[in-house]
Order: structure tokens, then sequence, then C-alpha cells
């Protein structure tokens, strides 16, 4: 599927891998980019992309991506600049890390970790990314019905590509039981929106990035990096934002690409 000339929505725009993300996009010609994220620094990478590419194909969005509202007026200004978005990669994402149940020996009670954060965290990193997609496929399916279209046929070539942002958590990985379930529950609904989606010519996928130079993983501390992570990936040190970037581009535009896509530079949860 080309890339040039599609209309794209980011979230996570703002930083790491949405941001390398939003500028490979950028530089590969969509016609229009909605780059979404609570911070307002996304205003600046839209005159960026805005001064560097032709068409002012760049359009910043402040807002939280698990807000209904939000969210469909976002879509609503794409579609009336641009027309129907047919790329998303909906990689606004949060940790909140904290062991399960956590001991406390001078007391004797155990602690569990609360339910409002794994709320949180499901929201974010699972329920808004699954609606941002519906939302697409539901443009596509509108705009096909406008064009006395039903069904997608091969002959029309690929309408859009959605590509869910999992991690290498997804297999399970100490202090992460909400991000953990969040993201193996993108799995289940990348399988089963790669087999709906393609009735309106959306094909949908997922990446599981392994440890990527972003503040969400410097936040962890040099330390624990250089403990945990660089030793047991193959490469010796952080996967970069635009190494990411590459492999969703890949996955977008090459339509024999299905399922899943590990970009982890070999490391795993430890046992
Ligand atoms: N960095 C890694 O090693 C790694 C590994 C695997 C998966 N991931 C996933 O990749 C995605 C991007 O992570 P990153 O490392 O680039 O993180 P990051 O913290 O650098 O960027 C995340 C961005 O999302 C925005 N955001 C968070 N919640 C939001 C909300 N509710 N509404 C709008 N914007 C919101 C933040 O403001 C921030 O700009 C996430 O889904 C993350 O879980 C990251």
């Amino acid at each position: 599927m080309l890339i040039e000339g599609k209309v794209a929505i980011v979230t996570g725009a703002a930083s790491g891998i949405g941001r390398a993300t939003a500028e490979m996009l950028a530089q590969k010609g969509v016609k229009g980019i909605g780059l979404v994220d609570m911070s307002e620094s996304v205003e600046e990478l839209a005159r960026e992309i805005n001064e560097a590419n032709p068409g002012n194909p760049a359009r910043a969005f402040i807002g939280d991506t698990t807000s209904s509202e939000f969210r469909k007026s976002v879509f609503n200004s794409m579609r009336d600049s641009f027309g129907a978005v047919g790329i998303l990669v909906p990689a606004a994402g949060i940790t909140r890390d904290a062991i399960a149940v956590k001991m406390n020996r001078e007391s004797g009670e155990a602690s569990i970790y609360p339910e409002e954060k794994f709320r949180l965290v499901t929201e974010v990193n699972l329920v808004a990314p699954i609606y941002w997609s519906l939302e697409l496929v539901a443009q596509q399916a509108e705009e096909r019905a406008e064009r006395g279209l039903n069904k997608w046929d091969p002959e029309e070539g690929m309408q859009g590509a959605v590509v869910f942002i999992g991690s290498v958590a997804s297999q399970g990985n100490k202090g992460q039981v909400a991000y953990a379930s969040a993201k193996a529950g993108l799995e289940g609904a990348t399988a089963t929106l790669s087999k709906e989606a393609i009735f309106h010519g959306v094909r949908c996928g997922i990446i599981h990035p392994g440890f990527t130079d972003t503040p969400m993983v410097r936040a962890m501390g040099e330390e624990k990096v250089k403990e945990y992570i660089l030793p047991y990936t193959e490469i010796q040190r952080l996967v970069r934002p635009d190494e990411i970037a590459d492999a969703i581009c890949f996955m977008i535009s090459n339509s024999a690409v299905s399922g899943a896509l590990w970009a982890d530079a070999g490391w795993h949860p430890h046992p």
C-alpha cells in the first residue's frame, strides 16, 4: 500500500515512537497527518513537519485519547480537511509499574495492585487504541458507501492499515500486570479486526517493540537499563525510535505482512 497520498493519524505523537513514526510518515508523503497528544509540544512538531513538507499536511490535536468526544472530533476534522483516514498508529501509552501483590513483612499485610491504576493503564493502552481503530474502519466504511461500494475488492488496492503498539511485556513481565494485560489484549483485537476490517479494505497488525530509547524507558533509570536490558539484547543498546518507525512503515506498506512483528533486538522477559 502506498503511504504517499494517504491520510494518517498518530497518537502519542509528541514523544518517542509516536513522534518518530509521524516524522517518517510525513517524509513518505502522506496527504494529511493528525498529530495527537496530551502534550502541547505536538504543535511544535506540526510546525516542523509543515515547514519541511509541501502542502501543510500536519494538524496538531491536543487532548486525551481516552475521550470519545475528542476522538470523534479528531477524525471528523481530519476527514473534513483531507478525506477519510486510512492509516492509524495509536502509540499513546503509559506505564504504572508495581508488583501485583506486595507483602509488608512488618504489618503482615499484603497489598494488591490498585484497581484505579489497572483501569487507567488498560483505558489508555487497550481500550483507546482499539476505539481509535474502530473509528478509522467506520470512516472507511462510510466513505465506501458514499461511493456506492460495499465489500472491498482486491482490484481496488489496499485502502488502509492500523498498526497497534504492543510490547515485549505482553509475554509477561514482573511489575507490569496491568501494562502486560493491555498489550496482550491488543493481540486479540488485532486478530479479530484482521478478519473484520478487511471487508472494508483495511489491514490490521501489531508490532511488539523491545526496549526503545524514549522518555518512557529512560524513566526506568540508567542503572536498570544497564543491568536488566542491555546485556540481553543482541545489539547491546536500546532500540532507536526511528528503527521502530521504520518497521511500522514496513508493516503499513507491505500488504503481505500480517499479525505480529517483534522488533525487540532479542530481548525477552526473564523467567
Ligand atoms: N519505549 C519502549 O521501550 C516501548 C516498548 C514497547 C512498547 N512501547 C509502547 O510504545 C508506545 C509509545 O511509547 P514511548 O516509549 O514512545 O513513550 P513516550 O512516553 O515517549 O510517549 C508517549 C506519548 O503518549 C502521550 N500520551 C500518554 N497518554 C496519553 C493520552 N491518554 N492521551 C494523549 N496522549 C497520551 C504522552 O504525552 C507521550 O507524548 C506506547 O504504547 C508504549 O507502551 C514502548
